[in-house]
């Protein structure tokens, strides 16, 4: 992502490899400021607090994470202690895990003298194959959005929904849902983006706005309750949103609020696509309701809201009768009936345990 002329990943390591640098999305919409991380506790600090988020992200940050304690202390100890502190971090995105797992695999086949060269070479190479295969979802979504252009009528946009944000922030470059309508959008195809505020934690309005604005992609911010009413006015030609954890057989888990999307969109007889690089899927798992663990974050969240005032000054309101007791479940699942289809960088699949499994037989266990 191009921001202020100059080409970011949203995370990298410093010029002088002395720290991993982040982009500080908690921070956004209202600042762009670069945070170093020094330590694993770094790395595990920036997931819990949501200065990283998104599943993919969330991955790469972990891997680095391993290759700051691998500077620090290069002895197994130390890397099944970075490992097992990492996952407790945040539990619903299987990218954390599936880095983690991969990370600890291969640097216990290293020599201890090897490990942190070897840990940040890893990590390199996270980040490295996730913009590839963004770049992958994006050219199999591109086609899905082309083929609906095609229905329009000159000059009307494909309106697509997304929810949360499943774009460049998310991920290391791109994003997955945000992808093919980056792809689209450059080669000249008319898109309109509905973003779902996303309450509470506003990743639509505060990062999904902001990056389709960086890159010029007309959309318009909705609050999180009006995309049903859109639909039934055939205002919206598509929903694309990404994932956190999606099962064997399809489930798919994703920011609170995505199941009553998907709800409504087949009630309107719309497409409902969901993004997906594989480290994505979790395919030990096979019933996405009830063994997904959904992360329980804190009632403060839907109680309170950080915003900037007119003079400037950036201000946390309470919005909740005093008093009130407050919930705040992070996630929910769609279940897999409801999905289109998952759209892959090999491909776009149906949501099924057999289309899954043929596109990625190295990925499933075997029992
Ligand atoms: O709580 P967050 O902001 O980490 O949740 C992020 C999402 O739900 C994204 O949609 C998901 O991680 C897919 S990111 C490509």
């Amino acid at each position: 992502m191009n921001v202020d002329g100059k080409k970011y990943r949203t995370i990298w390591l410093a010029a002088d490899g002395a720290s991993v640098e982040i982009i500080d999305q908690t921070k956004f919409p209202y600042a762009f400021e670069i945070a170093k991380l020094h330590t694993m506790e770094d790395a595990a600090h920036a997931i819990r607090v949501m200065q990283v988020r998104g599943a993919p992200l969330i991955g790469a940050t972990a891997a680095y994470g391993v290759a700051l304690a691998m500077r620090a202390d290069p002895s197994d100890a130390s890397l099944d202690a970075a490992c097992s502190a990492l996952l407790q971090t945040r539990p619903t995105a299987v990218n954390l895990y599936w880095a983690l797992d991969r990370a600890r695999k291969t640097l216990i086949q290293v020599a201890p003298e090897g490990r942190a060269d070897a840990a940040f070479v890893l990590a390199n190479d996270i980040c490295d194959e996730d913009i590839a295969i963004n770049m992958a979802i994006g050219m199999h979504g591109m086609d899905i959005i082309t083929a609906i252009a095609r229905t329009k009528r000159e000059g009307e946009p494909v309106n697509i929904l997304t929810h949360c944000n499943a774009g460049w922030l998310a991920t290391v470059d791109w994003g997955t849902a945000t992808a093919p309508v980056y792809m689209a959008h450059d080669s000249g195809i008319q898109v309109h983006v509905w973003v779902d505020e996303t309450r509470p934690r506003n990743q639509g309005a505060f990062l999904t706005a902001w990056e389709l604005g960086h890159h010029g992609v007309p959309h318009t911010v909705i609050a999180d309750n009006a995309g049903g009413h859109l639909m039934q006015h055939g205002e919206v030609d598509m929903v694309i949103t990404g994932t956190d954890r999606t099962t064997a057989t399809g489930d798919v888990c994703n920011k609170i609020g995505t199941y009553l999307k998907a709800l409504a969109a087949r009630d309107c007889d719309l497409p409902f696509y969901v993004a997906l690089p594989s480290p994505t899927i979790d395919f030990s798992l096979s019933d996405g309701i009830r063994e997904i663990p959904i992360e329980e974050r804190s009632g403060t969240e839907v109680s309170r809201m950080t915003g900037r005032t007119d003079s400037g000054a950036i201000e946390t309101i309470n919005i909740v009768a005093d008093g009130s007791p407050v919930g705040n479940p992070a996630f929910d699942v769609t279940p897999a009936r409801l999905v289109t289809g998952l759209i892959t960088e090999r491909g776009v699949l149906g949501a099924n345990r057999q289309s899954l499994a043929e596109a990625f037989p190295e990925r499933v266990r075997v029992s």
